[in-house]
């Protein structure tokens, strides 16, 4: 049982288990930012059921954003996006034969009217569905957004004093 302060706001949903490697940058900036979230494993073409159980209660159980990552023919996002009116971010998963650009259009090939926000393969992808999921929460939130200026300016200050070495 979860208490209204720590009701998920973002769920994060991943074909596989296989994924949470990958999507656990995602699940580590939330904790950061102190902003709780669900991750389940569910996919789009091995349990299609479950998906549309996560998603058609998504709203009702307080998620303001979901973040869907899939490998390979990924169609996972598209399949939530299309029961949802929730602001849903695709992370496509890398793979070893085409290494995640097979996933990539899968997800970023939308037909219009269902969109779906789609971000890079991989880790840095995960690592920004994440940062986006707060940027969309930050909206309403004050502190959250005062949060996201803070590791902005970080991020540029750490960037700013960078030395290269000698030759
Ligand atoms: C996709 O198939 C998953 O999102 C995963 O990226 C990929 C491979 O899944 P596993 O065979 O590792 O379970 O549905």
């Amino acid at each position: 049982m979860t208490t209204p302060a720590q009701q998920p706001l973002v769920g994060i949903l991943m074909g596989s288990k296989s994924d949470w490697e990958t999507m656990q940058a995602a699940g580590k900036i939330l904790s950061e930012f102190g902003v709780p979230y669900e991750a389940k494993v569910a996919s789009a073409h091995r349990s299609p059921q479950l998906v549309t159980d996560f998603v058609s209660t998504a709203e009702e159980r307080g998620l303001e954003v979901i973040i869907a990552a899939a490998g390979l023919a990924a169609h996972l996002p598209g399949v939530v996006a299309a029961q949802t009116l929730l602001p849903v971010l695709g992370v496509p998963m890398s793979s070893p034969a085409l290494g995640g650009l097979d996933a990539l259009l899968a997800i970023a090939q939308m037909p219009g009217g269902v969109p779906v926000g789609t971000l890079a393969i991989g880790s840095h992808g995960a690592k920004n569905s994440a940062l986006l999921a707060l940027r969309i929460l930050a909206n309403s939130r004050p502190e959250l957004r005062k949060k996201l200026a803070d590791y902005h300016q970080k991020m540029t200050e750490q960037v700013a004093s960078e030395t290269l070495p000698e030759f």
